[in-house]
This record gives C-alpha cells, structure tokens and sequence, in this order.
C-alpha cells in the first residue's frame, strides 16, 4: 500500500472513529437522562456538594426498589427528622468535635452501662450523640430519654427487619426457610453458599450497620455535613472516662505519626486485649470497638458497596475485613494507644462467627475497674508508633460465613447506598 494511501485510510478511519465516539456519547448522554428522570438508574453518578466526588457505578439495574413501608416504619421514619435534644443545654458544639454514634439493637440491661459510662466522658457536653435503633423497644428509648450530658439525636432504621412481622425485609408468606430447596418447596428466596435461606433476625445487623453509615454520613441533617471525624461504639461497649480526650489526641497524631493508618480505635483489634501498657502508640489492623474515621474514609468505603453488599457474609465486620479493606489496595492500618479506653463487655454475641444469636440474658453486674490512669488523656504526643504487620484474622480470601445469599438482601443493601444520592429517600432526614 502507497504511503498516501495509507494516510487517507487512517483519516478516514479517524473521522469514523470520531463520530462513533460522539454518536456513542451522545447515545449515552440521553439515556442518563431517560434513567435519571425515571428515577431508576443503572449508572449512578453524583457529585456530593462537599468533599470528593463519588461515583458509584451499579452493575445491573439496581434501581432504588424499597420495601413498602408500614405505619410503624413510616412513623419512625418521621420521626428520624424531629431535632437533636438538649440544644438549649448545649446550644453550640466546637467546631472539631468528634460526633458519636452508637448502635444499639434490644439489651436495655447493657444500654443502661454503655450510657452510664458515656455520662462519666470529660468531654462529653461537646458533642453530638447519635443512638441508631434496629427495631423499635420502649425500655430502650426510655434509657436514651433520660440523658442530659450532651446532644441527643435518636434514630430509628426504619427497614429494620424488626418492624416487619409478615413481610420483607421481615419474612412474608411464601419465604424459604432453612434448607428448603426452592423449586421443589415453591418458595421464595435464594440460599446462600452453605444451602440456608435468610434469617431477618442474622440479616438485621449488617442492613442496620449500612443502612446508619450511610445515614449519617449523607442522609441525616445533623451529621451530613460534619467535616470532622465520628467515632461508632455498640449497646455493649464500655466506655472510659478518658476516651474522648484521648480520641482527640490520636486523631490530631494520625497525619504526622500514621499517615497510612484510616482510622483510630479506642481499643486493641484483639478484643481480649486491654492493650500492652507500653509507652507507644500501636497500628494495628481496623477493630471493631471505638473505631473513628472522617468522610474521606466513608466515601473510600461507600464506593465498595458491591463489595460490602453482594459478599455472602452476614456480620458486617467481617465483610469489611474480608472484602472492603483488602479491595483499597494496601493495608487498612488504624491509630490507638497502648491502653484501652473502651471494653466489650457483653457475654451475648450479637455477631462474631458462627456465635449462637437466639435469646440471651445476661444479668451480671458489670464491674469493669476505672483506674485513675483511665480518667484523664493518658497518650503522649512524643511516643513513637508501633506498627503490627500480617496480623492474624479475616482478610482477603476468606469465603464468608453465609447468611447473606437472597437477593432481596443485596438489593435492598444497595439501595442503602444509594438512597441519599439519588434524592428519593422516603425515609431519609434530607429536608431542611
Ligand atoms: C481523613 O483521614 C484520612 C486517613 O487518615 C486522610 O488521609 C485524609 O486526609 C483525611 N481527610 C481529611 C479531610 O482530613
């Protein structure tokens, strides 16, 4: 082929290729459009009004399907909207301060100790707690009722399997239960990796945990905007005295002695552990007590929804471990001190493994010992920075636990992730 030739080919193949590309662009623009004005979306993309841009790309036409509501969920969700309590206690928050959340399902005996230790936290009036209810229980709500040391927000999940007696993401009529094979039985549901059909009761915590993340990161007026970082504790979580302080502490550390670490943590990974007593701080893999990270994390997080909703693995933990964290491409490391400032204390397991979930009492008194050393900061900016690599635990590769197979669960998972985005939350807390 003559030179020339070659060069008019190539042109013309340019042109070509050209007004594919803007019939393409073009074709793709227009259906962006159709999909967004339906409100149902195969491509979401959104731009938050602050921080990073998160585009969050759903494969197959996860559309934002919610359940029905009931007039309880409903009432709740209303609810959800009605202003934080004590503003006239505490009618301004600093400006950096570290918002709490804690999540809480039906043990009023623990929630009476968690609250118990909150009020004893030097620091406490400065912030704003957030108490996130999976289901609705009036013993609970009385004890959240009775707290005067700082801003109270209640919030109830209004999609809590709790609140649904005879229907999704309660059991409706017709489910699968167990074992059954579902053609054979006419039943529906889909079983997960070990042949078992979902449980509301097991699925309740991880849809409860996703759906408060991301409430209060994008969903809740009080919350959606705050730039700083939110620590996150549970119903059986004591708390020290110190913790606060402390938090301050690392979370000031964690840019110049941890760059790589994402978080901080109140307490050891190893939930046995009370930490080594040394004089250093430790980075560790994430834990799940008195784990705090800012937005840039959360919008880390959210862009793996995939990730976290499709991994048929019921506790949400170990979804994280297993899937979220080993897909950010290097070690997800979190900041604490050498001393805990929060202990699990609750003998009934809500997650963990294979732990027995059926009813638990537990009418122990707690008696955990609050030494001086607990009461007051007890980090020190000059230690250095103990770095535990390959730790024992979940990761990447582990094939998860079960429990999480229907695919009403991933939808509704992902619809999770997207309900604030999307602008069509019908329980959100978005109007202002
Ligand atoms: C949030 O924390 C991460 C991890 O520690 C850090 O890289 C990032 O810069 C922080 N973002 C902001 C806005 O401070």
């Amino acid at each position: 082929m003559a030179p020339y030739k070659k060069t008019q080919f190539k042109d013309a193949a340019f042109r070509r290729y050209l007004y594919v590309v803007f019939v393409t662009g073009l074709g793709v623009f227009l259906l962006l459009f159709l999909l967004k004005s339906n409100s149902t979306s195969d491509v979401v993309t959104t731009s938050q009004s602050h921080d990073a841009v998160d585009d969050v790309v759903f494969s197959k036409g996860e559309k934002l399907n919610l359940p029905k509501q009931n007039e309880l969920s409903i009432s709740l969700a209303q609810r959800n909207q009605l202003p934080a309590r004590n503003l006239d206690l505490y009618p301004n928050l600093p400006k950096d301060h570290i918002t709490i959340v804690l999540y809480v399902h039906n043990r009023p005996q623990y929630l009476k100790v968690v609250i118990q230790s909150l009020s004893q936290v030097v620091g406490i009036g400065e912030t704003l707690l957030v108490v996130s209810h999976d289901g609705y229980f009036e013993e609970m709500n009385s004890i959240i009722d009775g707290i005067k040391f700082c801003q109270v927000k209640q919030i109830f999940f209004p999609y809590s399997p709790h609140l649904f007696p005879n229907s999704f993401p309660g059991v409706s009529p017709g489910d699968c239960k167990e074992k059954d094979d579902p053609t054979k039985m006419h039943c529906t549901g889909n079983p997960d990796q070990y042949g078992n059909h979902r449980s509301p009761k097991i699925v309740s915590l991880k849809h409860h945990w996703w759906w408060m993340m991301n409430t209060v990161w994008d969903g809740l007026k009080e919350t959606r905007q705050h730039q700083g970082h939110i620590l996150f504790i549970e119903e059986d979580h004591f708390i020290f005295p110190n913790a606060y302080r402390n938090l301050q502490i690392l979370v000031e550390l964690k840019p110049l002695k941890c760059p790589h670490c994402y978080a901080a943590n109140l307490a050891p990974s190893n939930v046995k552990s009370r930490g080594e007593n040394w004089d250093m701080l430790a980075a560790e893999r994430m834990g799940n007590i008195g784990y705090t990270f800012n937005r840039t994390v959360w919008r880390n997080i959210h862009k793996k929804a995939n990730q976290f909703c499709l991994f048929d693995e019921y506790n949400w933990d170990i979804t994280m471990w297993a899937t979220v964290y080993p897909s950010f491409g290097s070690p997800v490391y979190s900041l604490r001190g050498p001393r805990s400032s929060a202990v699990h204390f609750g003998k009934c397991g809500l997650h963990q493994g294979q732990d027995e979930r059926g009813a638990c009492i537990d009418n122990r008194v707690v008696d955990i010992e609050v030494g001086e050393i607990d009461k007051v900061p007890n980090i020190k900016q000059e230690w250095s920075v103990h770095v535990y690599k390959h730790q024992a635990g979940y990761q990447a590769g582990f094939k998860g636990w079960g429990g999480w197979g229907d695919k009403r669960d991933h939808q509704l998972c992902l619809a999770f992730a997207s309900m604030y985005l999307l602008g069509d939350s019908p329980s959100s807390s978005k109007s202002d």
